[in-house]
């Protein structure tokens, strides 16, 4: 007698592997663990003020002394970094984006705090510019253009006064051509040979930006888009030579953001360069999860953790997530 599936596979059967949970145990080539998460927050001014963000169920915007104890819960889960982004006053915002240079900002005041707090979890920060100014750009606005230069020699002096606060890390997401050399040069100059910078490599002129907008209040200012200075969705290619230049000029560490839809990038980056590979899964991706969850549409949990393991398949090193603490937490009870 012959069976028409044996003559077809020759007797190879990929559902060998898979007939018990110690099987698929055995068998399982990625996991996902608490060092894989970097937990990015919202930081507003005062005390004792925790304020839940409309379009991120499960996310707020915490004062500093807040977030101290957020920080606190989430390295003793062992989630190794925090990224601060700062909801700033608007009468603080300008043209140019100066109080991103006031070594007292809030961002500055985050970075202090959580040092001397919570010196066992690393600080991440960013330098781009759009918390800072009126008009919600990432850079400089000069007439209709996003000028360049300018904003690389300002982002570089933020940086510095970031590292001075205590920042680890130091992120810049602008998208402006030039800027990880610059900020290198200026963190050596200052002394901050031990500063590190994670690039945000390849940053794409997204939708799913939204909600983050919504957080730190720009949404409402920004006119017109970013196209002139992020990446074109369409475009892979283009992606990693834009990484290589960042590569060439010092980064430490690459990201690639949003991350679900550009999972390609993540791969072809890490195929690229070997250096640590972070995907950002932005804002408008926890929204959509949420969304779906509260509906009761989806197993928002499972959603949650399949799309991080999807991260690590695709060749990430780490995520920052919204998630993270969430995350934490669970594989904390599993362990
Ligand atoms: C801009 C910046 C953005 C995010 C973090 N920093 C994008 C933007 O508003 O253009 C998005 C993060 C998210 O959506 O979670 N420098």
């Amino acid at each position: 007698m012959t069976n028409v599936v044996d003559q077809i596979t020759g007797h190879r059967r990929m559902r060998r592997n898979r007939k018990a949970d110690w099987t698929r145990r055995l068998v399982q080539e990625n996991r996902l663990t608490v060092d894989d998460l970097i937990w990015p927050v919202f930081v507003i001014p005062g005390t004792n003020i925790v304020e839940p963000i409309p379009s991120m169920p499960g996310v707020s915007r915490m004062s500093v002394d807040r977030l101290v104890e957020a920080a606190k819960e989430a390295a003793d889960l062992g989630v190794p970094a925090i990224a601060t982004f700062p909801n700033i006053e608007m009468h603080l915002r300008d043209e140019t984006g100066s109080n991103s240079l006031a070594a007292d900002n809030l961002i500055n005041e985050a970075t202090r705090a959580l040092k001397k707090h919570v010196p066992q979890i690393g600080v991440i920060t960013d330098v781009a510019l759009d918390p800072f100014t009126s008009h919600g750009h990432d850079g400089i606005l000069r007439g209709d253009e996003i000028v360049n230069d300018e904003t690389v020699e300002q982002v570089a002096k933020a940086a510095v006064v970031q590292a001075d606060a205590g920042s680890d890390i130091i992120s810049p997401s602008e998208m402006m051509d030039g800027r990880i050399g610059a900020i290198r040069q200026a963190l050596d100059a200052a002394g901050h040979q031990n500063v590190g910078i994670m690039s945000y490599a390849t940053k794409f002129a997204s939708a799913f930006y939204g909600p983050y907008r919504e957080a730190i209040g720009t949404g409402g200012l920004l006119k017109g888009d970013k196209k002139t200075y992020y990446i074109d969705p369409a475009n892979g290619t283009e992606a990693i030579r834009d990484a290589a230049l960042d590569v060439e000029e010092g980064a430490d560490m690459l990201m690639v953001k949003p991350g679900l839809p550009y999972l390609d990038i993540c791969f072809r980056m890490k195929e690229a360069f070997g250096l640590p590979v972070f995907a950002y899964q932005v804002s408008g991706e926890y929204a959509q999860i949420k969304a779906a969850a509260m509906n009761g549409w989806i197993d928002g949990d499972r959603v949650m953790m399949e799309t991080l393991l999807a991260f690590k398949r695709a060749g990430c090193d780490g995520i920052l997530t919204y998630f993270a603490v969430e995350v934490a937490r669970q594989l904390s009870k599993k362990g």
